[in-house]
């Protein structure tokens, strides 16, 4: 994306049909499984970003090799475990799942693995990472700031811990899980709430030793050699993060249809459906996939109509975490009040999103309110636009207010969109080929 800045407003017809790009979390994890594996893994439908690129870039620094094949798909050819010292920093971008989970990949290794990253990732806490690989026994040092990336990972004998941990966070998990197959002993975690659980279905997959009974998750390490995993065949379905904006292009427009395909629909991802139903949309989901396989996925139609105020807080956060951006937009359009709580993690993303939403949304002339874990918006169905947002460089951000952009009376113009490429590339072209009007 070379533009920095787009002017959006609806075009005459929104409405159609959309598949969205690979799932982002489930790529990162895929490709650092088949980074593990004894040959080559095919991946279909890895997400081409720059987030989950920068994952592949640092996995080869570690001697794993990566292509692509004639029809487009991703081949990964692993190390078997025997991973080599890389000759510089990994370098992560954007990406806290990319440097939160290879931190765990390579605590158990013997070398020292250094980590960075750009400006907004380098200001994320990494005390929360740093703190539980610490407890299974590898060392890590910050050069800049403490917690902050960069740091050097000086890789030990891990052994297994339990641990309790302090926020809902399916990265933190996931990169103990990660230093687990590489540790002698059992881990045992127990989470304040349910997150995403790729990792541990992924894991499944390898025939890893993983049990999950309610907030608990049980793994056996698998030494310091790490498991022996055969390379295999993933499918990643679409990320349904991505479906979302699409879901929100129709959920509130009147007489507005948009179907969308072979998309995620793991329950841990999906409660933004949930909270939209509850505020009056009409979404329907046909599950294309076997219920219990890995990853389930299937088709989502949504037919427009108004929408209604909500409440949205506890347990249903962390399974709509990057969602929230796009919900403030909806319920900017929807009648009376939605309250936002129990969400203060998302202070520490890619940007601070509550005060970003907010901030967009006062200018946008919406009634909304910063709290410290949340917010509250009330709502209305006619906003003007004819002004000018910023995505603080979040890509989230950046897609919920061109959404917004197609609701506006007036264009509304987004500044530093270049974001988008993190986890859509084809963000733009996607919104124009449902009816959005876009110009750079
Ligand atoms: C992710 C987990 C979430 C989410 C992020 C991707 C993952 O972060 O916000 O975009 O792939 O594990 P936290 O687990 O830190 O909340």
């Amino acid at each position: 994306m070379n533009s920095t800045k787009a002017t959006v407003r609806a075009g005459d017809c929104i409405g159609g049909t959309q598949e969205v790009p690979g799932d982002k979390s489930i790529s990162h994890r895929v490709a650092m499984f088949s980074g593990i594996a004894e040959g080559t893994s095919r991946i279909i439908g890895f997400l081409q970003s720059e987030d989950c690129i920068n994952t592949l870039r640092a996995l080869e620094m570690l001697g794993v090799e990566t292509t692509f094949d004639d029809e487009g798909e991703l081949l990964v050819t692993g190390t078997g475990g025997q991973f080599i010292e890389p000759d510089g920093p990994l370098n992560f971008g954007n990406s806290g799942t990319g440097m939160r989970l290879m931190a765990g990949l390579v605590a158990g290794l013997p070398f020292p693995v250094d980590a960075c990253g750009d400006a907004s990732l380098s200001s994320r806490p990494m005390g929360r990472i740093r703190k539980p690989l610490e407890l299974m026994g590898c060392e890590f040092e910050f050069p800049v700031a403490k917690d902050r990336a960069p740091f050097r990972v000086l890789g030990g004998n891990l052994q297994g811990i339990r641990y309790d941990l302090p926020v809902a966070s399916a990265q933190v998990k996931s990169a103990i899980l990660m230093a687990t197959l590489f540790s002698d002993g059992q881990t045992v975690i127990r989470e304040p709430r349910p997150t995403r659980d790729h990792t541990e279905r992924l894991l499944r997959v390898l025939d890893v030793p993983i049990e999950v009974d309610g907030l608990t998750v049980t793994m056996e390490g698998c030494g310091p050699d790490g498991p022996e995993v055969e390379a295999t065949e993933w499918y990643v379905p679409g990320d349904f993060s991505s479906a979302a904006y699409w879901i929100g292009l129709a959920a509130a427009r009147e007489g507005c249809s948009i179907g969308i395909q072979n998309v995620g629909l793991n329950p841990r991802r999906t409660a933004l459906m949930d909270v939209l139903r509850r505020m009056g949309a009409d979404i329907r989901v046909e599950l294309i996939s076997e219920r219990d396989v890995v990853e389930p996925y299937g088709d989502i139609k949504v037919k427009g109509t108004g929408l209604v105020g909500t409440e949205i807080s506890g347990e249903e956060i962390p399974n709509l975490i990057d969602e929230v951006p796009l919900i403030a937009v909806m319920a900017s359009l929807a009648e009376g009040e939605t309250v936002i709580r129990d969400a203060a993690e998302l202070r520490v993303k890619e940007s601070d999103r509550i005060s970003a939403v907010v901030g967009n949304l006062v200018r946008l002339g919406i009634d909304a309110e910063e709290r410290e874990d949340g917010m509250v918006i009330r709502g209305s169905s006619k906003v003007k636009g004819g002004t000018t947002v910023e995505s603080l460089g979040d890509h989230r951000i950046a897609m919920s207010m061109a959404v917004m952009g197609t609701y506006c009376t007036n264009a509304l113009t987004i500044e530093g969109i270049g974001c988008t490429d993190t986890s859509y590339p084809s963000f733009w072209g996607d919104l124009r080929h449902l009816g959005g009007h876009v110009e750079f």
